[in-house]
């Protein structure tokens, strides 16, 4: 179970800049729910995933992972409970090491880095049989830098990176929008695989409605630093695209900006 309660956050406060990112966030996540975030660019989405992995401290609020308060942790030590995956698949993996030295990079998350990473015949055995869940072929490619394999391979290896020691909170942000359809797909597909299996608890911030109509068991949407809208269950499984465009229209007035070029 995660709390989350009255989140606020605002960047460059007091100048001409200032932005008020979160507004006093309210979220209670049950165990193994997979929530599907949407809304429109600068809506807080990203603000609210780095909120949760600690980010940046928080002007007030609290957030509660599993009964321990996290809010004054930093970062380093959150990463231990949390795995992320971002839009850039670059950002994930380390290019300059190899695949067997990126999983044992993932193998010791959250705790203290050490020089050098041994590497065990039987850690190599368990990776193989990570990597061939993927279907590509990545078990034969042990010791190939990453920094070699195409953007759907990388981001393939840092979805299985971030779940490879179960995290208490997958935090997904755009994690397919930079890849082609056909390897989004494939992404989405192993991310529903991951999530399924290891019965985590994920929030998938996407802007694409389909993906959150279909995806996860609770949908939320963004507007302006708040949470707007919150379906789940039996009403998010007869959700339609029209129907989040509509409400999506009711909050955005007339200002004017086209809604399906912002939300699709
Ligand atoms: N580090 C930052 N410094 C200044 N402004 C920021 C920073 N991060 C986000 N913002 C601003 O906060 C608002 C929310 O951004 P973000 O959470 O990235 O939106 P979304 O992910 O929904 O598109 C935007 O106006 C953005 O420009
Ligand atoms: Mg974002």
């Amino acid at each position: 179970m995660i709390s989350i309660t009255n989140v606020t956050k605002a960047f460059n406060l007091g100048s001409v800049n200032e932005v008020r990112a979160l507004n006093g966030v309210d979220l209670e996540v049950k165990d193994g729910d997979f929530i599907t975030i949407i809304g429109s660019n600068g809506a807080g989405k990203s603000t609210f995933l780095n909120a949760i992995a600690g980010t940046f401290p928080l002007d007030s609020g609290r957030i509660v992972l599993e009964d321990q308060d996290v809010t004054k942790w930093p970062e380093y030590k959150r990463a231990a409970l949390i795995g992320r995956v971002f839009q850039d698949p670059l950002l994930g993996t380390c290019a300059g090491a190899t695949i067997e030295q990126n999983l044992a990079m993932a193998m010791k998350r959250g705790q203290r880095r050490t020089l050098g990473i041994g590497i065990r015949a039987r850690d190599r055995a368990f990776f193989k049989e990570k990597l061939a869940v993927l279907g590509l072929g990545l078990e034969e490619r042990l010791k190939t830098s990453t920094g070699l394999l195409s953007g759907g391979q990388r981001q393939a290896l840092t979805m299985l990176m971030a779940t490879l020691v179960r995290p208490r909170l997958l935090l997904l942000d755009e994690h397919t929008a930079a890849l082609d359809p056909k390897t989004g797909s494939m992404i989405l597909e192993l991310t529903e695989e991951l999530v399924r299996s290891q019965n985590l608890t994920a929030l998938m911030v996407t802007h694409n409605m389909n993906q959150a109509i279909t995806l996860g068991n609770r949908l939320i949407m963004f507007h302006r630093g708040r949470i707007v809208l919150d379906i789940a269950g039996e009403e998010k499984r007869n959700l339609k695209v029209d129907d989040l465009l509509r409400r999506f229209s009711e909050l955005r007035g007339d200002e004017g900006v086209s809604d399906r070029m912002l939300l699709c």
